[in-house]
């Protein structure tokens, strides 16, 4: 039997896959798994139980990756669950900030009530006139399962489109139109572009990745769209640029005290992924995987160990253990098996950066004493006897 807490709201079209081996949980000290979506979990170091969290999206920089590597807990996210409800945030982003339709509307708010409505808006609609997005450059940082479809579609909407992704992925690459140019350098995207979209993961080499150079290389006018993550962006020189109107507009999903209420900003509270659609999609893909991590052992869309695929096991038993990525640790595994007399039908070790994962199926009875004896192994983060 597992036990799961639900960290912020998820969906019942994911919370329904659970069957009568899994029971919710309200203390974290005693959950095997956790399913989070934005809650902040960097304080959450007590967490004896836990085996598994999976975050109902993609960006993890609300949960301490590192940390729980560390104490042998696997971070799952859901990568391009919900890419088609922020990319359509996006195109509506853009659209914002070619049209006043957000002017527009605040004026027939105001307006309801007068009775010539419709003679006084033919005169007021000059004031909210704007510029097409057709024939445009636009610029996507980071060609991930959102940045692609973004580019697809801008290219489908008659943009012209320039894509930067040193770490482009082979499946992202097939996906990807042939007519978007690839270029090299973010500094490429900054010279040129008019509408310029950040779709990166915050991490350490990407914060500011739009930096106050990059604002400077920019075109009179451009546009920066940030649905992507808080970070990104410098605050501090963008502001500077919307002021001195060197920027047209900020479009954001991501407000701070310091942007929130500035020239140019056009603000959302996060709602990217809060469609129906891609919140059942990320709470179906955060269950399944945690699903089969907790019975199997498999691992799918960990973003700190490697990617596993064992099925199911057709053995007496299987050890899975996660460990360090040193030398001799396969070794020192299989010496307690001999040593014990078990037979192995079938191993696999796979390595993500400093973590490697190891299962082994075998035919017969592992004792306690055993997986006592591999876990006190220095450099083994948990082992698990799944059956
Ligand atoms: C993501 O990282 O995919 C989004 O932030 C998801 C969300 O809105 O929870």
């Amino acid at each position: 039997m597992f036990q799961y807490k639900c960290l912020n709201p998820i969906s019942e079209c994911g919370i329904s896959l659970f069957d009568e081996n899994y029971t919710t949980t309200d203390n974290l000290q005693d959950a095997d798994a956790v399913l989070v979506r934005s809650a902040a979990m960097h304080d959450m170091k007590d967490v004896p139980n836990l085996l598994a969290v999976a975050r109902a999206g993609a960006g993890v920089n609300n949960i301490p990756v590192e940390d729980y590597a560390e104490k042998g807990i696997v971070v799952f996210n859901t990568p391009g669950a919900n890419a088609n409800g922020v990319k359509e945030m996006v195109i509506a982003g853009m659209l914002l900030a070619s049209r006043d339709l957000i002017g527009g509307h605040a004026w027939v708010e105001e307006n309801k009530d007068n009775a010539d409505i419709t003679k006084a808006m033919e005169k007021a609609k000059k004031a909210f006139a704007g510029t097409e997005i057709k024939d445009k450059k636009i610029g996507v940082i980071g060609l991930g399962a959102i940045g692609v479809l973004v580019a697809n579609v801008a290219k489908n909407l008659g943009m012209d489109v320039y894509g930067y992704d040193p770490y482009l992925s082979l499946k992202n690459a097939w996906n990807l139109s042939r007519s978007v140019h690839h270029v090299s350098s973010a500094d490429e995207i900054f010279e040129n572009c008019d509408f310029i979209s950040v779709h990166v993961p915050l991490m350490d080499a990407t914060r500011n990745i739009v930096g106050r150079e990059g604002i400077a290389k920019m075109k009179e006018g451009a546009v920066i769209l940030n649905f992507a993550r808080n970070g990104l962006v410098d605050e501090d020189a963008l502001v500077e640029a919307l002021e001195s109107g060197k920027l047209r507009h900020y479009v954001t999903d991501f407000p701070t005290p310091k942007v929130a209420g500035a020239k140019g900003v056009i603000a959302f509270p996060h709602l990217g992924a809060s469609t129906e659609e891609s919140e059942d999609n990320c709470a179906v893909m955060a269950v399944e995987q945690l699903m089969d991590y907790l019975e199997n052992g498999n691992i799918k869309n960990s973003v700190n160990f490697p990617n596993t695929d064992m099925g199911v096991c057709q053995t007496e038993g299987r050890i899975a253990i996660l460990h360090r990525n040193i030398p001799n640790m396969l070794t020192q595994f299989t010496s307690i098996f001999s040593k014990d007399n078990i037979n192995i039908t079938e191993m696999s070790n796979k390595t993500k950066g400093k973590y490697s994962y190891a299962i082994f199926d075998v035919e017969s009875v592992v004792d306690e004493e055993a997986i006592n004896e591999i876990a006190a192994i220095d450099g083994v983060l948990k082992v698990r006897l799944i059956k």
